[in-house]
């Protein structure tokens, strides 16, 4: 012990006198950062006969793990001893709380004799070995080489966490234990494995076979985005399960990767796979059936019916016998409380208890719920809905509808997960292309990603500590196979394990970008899909005065140029090369491809831009923008129509207030149409207005109503084109916001957002 400890000591004061502060070569490509990093001279070698040496009992079976991944890269086992003494040749792991005192931190330091492994405990041994993992260089004949160095590191939050939708897509067990160690490799703690909703139930509960039978299948599923209409279905039965068995040696998989597992059983929404097979925990009894499509649906858990919680507390008895997590998620969220309104058995309930109304009565059941866990010695985590009718009294927030939730129940001084869908939700777009994949929402690109800080939420300092870290969220919706969940999940879930563990102080895309582009090596390797658009074009166009406008493309790719053309050919080496800005007079699509190393990479970057006489037309708004959507105004009038990925930085948003808009075109001029679009989606409480009316003026005083258009069905973008003739310098356009979201929808009783891009004027 000593003598290791003395070894440890030498080296670092050699490191420290041999390459003090600030001399340091070029970071590793490590992800995350870790706290500190010194380089030294030299390269430790494995060789036939390197050793693995461990100190004591805890650090043995995760040094057994080192070995596994040796394996996979060497095709040999390392010999492994336990021993205190010193080696030449060796890798030496110890724990040792005195020296590590951050739980989970490690100090590695690698000379050209060994490599020393020194942490706090189990999880530090396992986070320093994927520090290792990171850092080793395969160094041909399948022999590795690690440069010298020394690295103290531990993490900034407790709870790292990835969660995964295995109700909407199933993937299979070699899949989930994929997932894990890629979790691990980049140091994650918890795997947030969400089990049950509407669409199937996938973890098997013996006591209940028609969860396995029944409500583990559904009948078909629907083919594209659920927004469009009508519904397609490919007809073909969907599901399965994970048993027991598989499950438990999921659990014990992750545990070996310093990963918990966190179950979720849904309620009392997302509901209705079960209420499929047991139609007696529905309000109405049914019949049901599984989902086929992505939704909330309004069937869930009977809160009135006591069958309802000796069912639950039947199925957790058994989840709880599978995963030992302290913490078992229970859902909460997206509950509609129509049925309970109806039901007698919950409005009985209601008055027995004196519930004011049905949001009590969510509250009641996660309470009754969580008194069970509690006797069980859990504790109980859920959506951030659980805060609403009162928060259950040992509840953690995982807050996903941004962080009000979050910061709520920290007021309430709960424990926090922070999961904003604007951050972290992973079935989002990462990029603008019209070329990606269906995705869910909005867009979340990459340096979105990696710009969260869960600190800067407003909250006192004094309350900050009930934020315990961060989750990514992998719905699967969207994800019809093993390759299109990674291509989504990855390279954001390394930004996100950047953000969870590394100190708020060091952070810097550009360094993490550098790192990232040295992991996609290591991903491909590892045979994941990882997307790599984050290096395609962005842009950003701007009116001018002069009626054109004026297009910057970017890129974050070294070394690269960009080629395009205006005049709808396919862009090539050839093609006219981008140097500032590309000034647009007429209508055009804008083709552009980026080249390195004298070849194209990547993806054809295609945008419309459509001059019309707006362009650059003075705006004048009576109102401003809600802060997500408060754009310059100029952006009604550049050119560009919002798309559906709705944070696509197009469209303006005013939440619950109306809006009025005037657009002096600078002159007397004919105008033949005026056309802009609505947004309407009310998952993200976007609302198309109520009415509108056009009016125009020669002198900005008198204006005349030409047009007023009350119908906006669609589900997405409406269009609205009013054809005229007629002179004006002015035109007003004024829409009335849809105000309070009103009872059954989502985000009830808060201000809607009408959402407006591109007026149009012809
Ligand atoms: C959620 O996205 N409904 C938690
Ligand atoms: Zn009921």
């Amino acid at each position: 012990m000593k003598l290791m400890l003395l070894t440890g000591l030498f080296l670092a004061t050699l490191f420290q006198s041999l390459f003090g502060q600030g001399k340091f070569n070029d970071i590793p490509a490590i992800i995350p950062m870790p706290v500190e990093y010194k380089t030294a001279a030299g390269l430790f070698a494995f060789s036939e006969t390197t050793k693995i040496i461990t100190a004591d009992t805890v650090s043995k079976p995760a040094a057994e793990l080192l070995n596994f991944y040796l394996k996979s890269v060497t095709g040999k086992n390392y010999e492994m001893l336990a021993s205190t003494s010193a080696y030449a040749n060796s890798i030496v792991f110890k724990i040792d709380s005195s020296v590590v005192v951050q739980p989970e931190g490690y100090q590695l330091n690698v000379s050209t004799q060994q490599i020393e492994l020194l942490a706090h405990d189990a999880g530090g041994i396992i986070n320093g070995i994927q520090t290792l993992r990171q850092l080793w260089q395969e160094a041909g004949n399948k022999s590795l080489t690690i440069a010298a160095c020394a690295i103290k590191d531990y993490p900034r939050f407790a709870y790292r966490g990835m969660g995964l939708d295995v109700s909407r897509h199933m993937f299979p067990v070699s899949f989930i234990k994929k997932y894990i160690d890629l979790l691990a490799l980049y140091k994650l703690n918890t795997f947030h494995w969400h089990l049950t909703d509407d669409q199937g139930w996938r973890i098997e509960i013996k006591k209940y076979p028609r969860l396995q039978t029944v409500a583990a299948f559904r009948s078909e599923t629907i083919i594209g985005h659920k927004k469009q209409s009508p519904h397609r279905f490919d007809g073909k039965r969907y599901g399965g399960y994970y048993t027991q068995q598989e499950a438990k040696d999921i659990v014990q998989y992750a545990a070996q990767r310093n990963i918990t597992v966190i179950p979720e059983i849904e309620m009392p929404g997302h509901a209705l796979a079960a209420l499929a097979a047991y139609p007696n925990l529905g309000c109405t009894g049914g019949p049901y059936k599984t989902a086929t499509f992505w939704g909330v649906f309004e069937d869930v858990y009977c809160a009135g019916n006591d069958s309802t919680f000796i069912f639950l507390q039947n199925v957790l008895d058994e989840v709880m016998a599978i995963f030992p997590s302290p913490k078992i998620h229970i859902g909460g969220d997206e509950c509609p409380k129509i049925r309970w309104e109806h039901c007698p058995k919950c409005q009985r309930r209601m008055k027995e208890l004196n519930l004011k109304d049905e949001h009590d009565l969510q509250s009641y059941f996660v309470q009754r719920i969580e008194r069970y866990l509690n006797s069980k010695g859990r504790n109980i985590i859920g959506w951030d809905e659980i805060l609403e009718g009162g928060l259950a009294p040992n509840a953690t927030v995982m807050s996903w509808r941004g962080e009000a939730g979050g910061i709520a129940a920290a007021k309430q001084q709960h424990d926090v997960i922070m999961t904003p869908e604007s951050h972290f939700y992973f079935d989002y777009y990462q990029s603008l292309y019209a070329a990606e994949p269906i995705a869910a929402g909005g867009y979340t690109r990459l340096e979105k990603v990696y710009g969260y800080e869960p600190a800067a939420t407003g909250l006192d300092s004094s309350l900050t500590h009930f934020i315990k870290g961060i989750e990514g969220q992998a719905w699967s919706e969207y994800f019809t196979s093993t390759s299109q969940a990674e291509y989504m999940i990855f390279p954001r879930m390394l930004a996100l394990a950047e953000v969870a563990w590394s100190p708020a102080k060091g952070k810097n895309y550009d360094s993490f970008l550098k790192r990232l582009r040295q992991q996609q090596t290591m991903l491909k390797k590892l045979d994941v899909h990882a997307a790599d658009v984050f290096d395609e074009i962005n842009y950003s166009s701007v009116p001018t005065a002069d009626g054109t406008v004026e297009v910057d493309l970017q890129s974050s790719l070294p070394g690269m140029e960009i080629r395009y053309t205006t005049d709808g050919s396919p862009p090539g080496m050839n093609s006219r090369l981008y140097k500032n800005t590309v000034a647009i007079h007429k209508t055009c699509v804008l083709n552009a491809i980026l080249i390195k190393d004298k070849k194209p990479v990547k993806r054809v970057f295609h945008q419309t831009f459509t001059i019309h006489k707006a362009i650059g037309a003075g705006i004048i708004l009576n109102n401003e923008g809600e802060a997500r959507f408060n754009l310059l105004p100029a952006t009604l009038v550049n050119g560009v129509e919002g798309t559906d990925r709705y944070n696509d930085m197009q469209w303006m948003g005013f939440a619950g207030k109306d809006v009025e808009v005037i657009v002096d075109l600078g002159s007397i001029k004919n105008i033949s149409t005026v056309s802009m679009n609505f947004l309407n989606y009310h998952w993200q409480k976007m609302w198309a207005p109520q009415w509108v009316s056009i009016l125009i003026s020669l002198d900005g005083k008198q204006y005349k109503n030409i047009y007023t258009k009350q119908n906006f069905p669609i589900s997405g973008i409406n269009k609205l084109k009013a054809i005229t003739s007629s002179k004006a310098r002015y035109i007003k356009i004024v829409a009335t916001n849809k105000g309070v979201i009103p009872v059954g929808e989502y985000g009830a009783g808060g201000k809607a957002l009408l959402m407006i891009d591109e007026i149009t004027v012809d």
